[in-house]
């Protein structure tokens, strides 16, 4: 499956993964800049925080607790905000947008 991250300068990186990891695997796997999952995933740095483009959020999960409580802290935070590492890819999620945060560069 294709995931697109939007990199902060606007250029678009796409990247093929296999479903069943999460978007912060997808983009660490893949080398995209500005993505660190400094925690390894465990929701506690928020490091991998993106936006998720609205069609795409109908079809994902809301944010846990946790999740929320993190993404009260970052910077630019906004209603499209998810952290990578919570997100997890499935088939139906091909061709994913998601784009980083401008402290994310
Ligand atoms: S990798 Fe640390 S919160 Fe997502």
């Amino acid at each position: 499956m294709k995931v697109v991250f939007i990199l902060s300068d606007g250029t678009r990186q796409t990247v093929e993964v296999e479903p069943g990891g999460t978007l912060m695997e997808a983009a660490l796997l893949n080398m995209v800049p500005g993505v660190e999952g400094m925690c390894g995933g465990v929701c506690s740095c928020a490091t991998c925080h993106c936006y998720v483009s609205a069609p795409w959020q109908q079809t994902l999960e809301g944010p846990r607790s946790g999740e929320l409580e993190m993404l009260d802290a970052v910077t630019y935070r906004r209603a499209d905000s998810r952290l990578g590492c919570q997100v997890t890819l499935t088939s139906s999620l091909d061709g994913i947008e998601v784009m980083l945060p401008p402290s994310q560069g």
